[in-house]
């Protein structure tokens, strides 16, 4: 069995949900307190042991490749200030993993952005994740190592799940279980954004992915799904009668920071899991509480 070494995080969108400031800064540089949520991604993919971060990114958003680029003049100017702390906390952006960039031209769609990592990947499994969706678990493991690990014992591709609230089902791909074993079960079917009476399930596709190469093959032949676009989901759909794929429910707090108030939320944790910053927040969030109305 290959070893999963890659991770694709396709970043070309135009984040319209985020408009309007993401009209100059990619929503993936949107900061998570002090880093791009693009690099908490990035940490939790090297917490799980990936060894390289392909990022799928639209030529026009050069803040996401500048962000991850050494820049000697201002290393000098802060040396010259006496800033090495400074120096080396920029030093571990460009350490940490190494990063390659891919384009995605004229995008159309999730699917077609993974597709144009084919090259980068070649013949491996490999992982993606959605640069929206941000899982914290604090005291276990990330959301794709537990991945990794069912992939292990699986060998086939693997979507991440957890259930959502009927009412948000068109907002996802949902899937359908044969037969949950605990927080593993084989997949029959696959529909992204059902309508709320269609959706076979609550189980929703939450952003982390392990795929075999073969995804590729079919991505290259996919007709337009959902939205006008190629979906990823409706060609994991036709490898689940080819290879199988199965769904594992993964453990975590999700956060979904495509969308503004789950970004608000994704800060507040971050920040009360933040030593210096735990007790004022609290307090000021007390504050607030108490206070009956804005
Ligand atoms: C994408 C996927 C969808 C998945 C969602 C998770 O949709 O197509 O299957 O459930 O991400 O965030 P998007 O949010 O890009 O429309």
């Amino acid at each position: 069995m290959k070893k999963i070494k890659k991770v694709v995080i396709p970043a070309a969108g135009l984040g319209t949900r985020f408009f309007p400031i993401t009209k100059s800064i990619p929503k993936e540089m949107l900061p998570i307190i002090d880093v791009p949520v693009i690099q908490v991604i990035i940490d939790e993919a090297v917490k799980a042991g990936l060894e390289e971060v392909i990022i799928v990114n639209s030529r026009d958003k050069k803040a996401t490749e500048h962000y991850f680029q050494a820049d000697e003049d201002l290393e000098k100017m802060l040396l010259a200030k006496g800033q090495e702390d400074l120096v080396k906390l920029l030093k571990q952006i460009e350490t940490k993993v190494k990063i390659t960039f891919t384009y995605q031209d004229n995008p159309q769609g999730l699917g077609h952005a993974v597709l144009c990592a084919k090259e980068a990947v070649g013949d491996e499994p490999f992982a993606v994740l959605l640069g929206d969706d941000i899982v914290v678990n604090y005291q276990g493991e990330p959301a794709i190592k537990q991945l990794m690990r069912v992939y292990e014992e699986v060998n086939c591709s693997i979507v991440g799940v957890q259930e959502v609230a009927k009412e948000d089902v068109s907002k996802y791909g949902i899937v359908k279980a044969l037969k949950m074993q605990g927080r593993l079960s084989e997949l029959c079917d696959l529909v992204e954004k059902p309508a709320i009476e269609e959706a076979p399930s609550c189980l929703a596709i939450l952003g982390c992915y392990i795929l075999t190469p073969k995804i590729f093959e079919l991505l290259a032949t996919q007709e337009r799904g959902a939205g006008n676009e190629i979906q990823l989901t409706d060609a994991i759909k036709r490898l689940v009668s080819l290879e199988g794929v199965y769904a594992y429910n993964f453990e975590g707090q999700r956060f979904d920071v495509g969308d503004k108030l789950g970004y608000v939320m994704a800060n507040i944790n971050f920040a009360l899991h933040r030593k210096e910053y735990r007790k004022p927040l609290l307090a000021y969030l007390k504050e607030e509480i108490e206070k009956e109305t804005i």
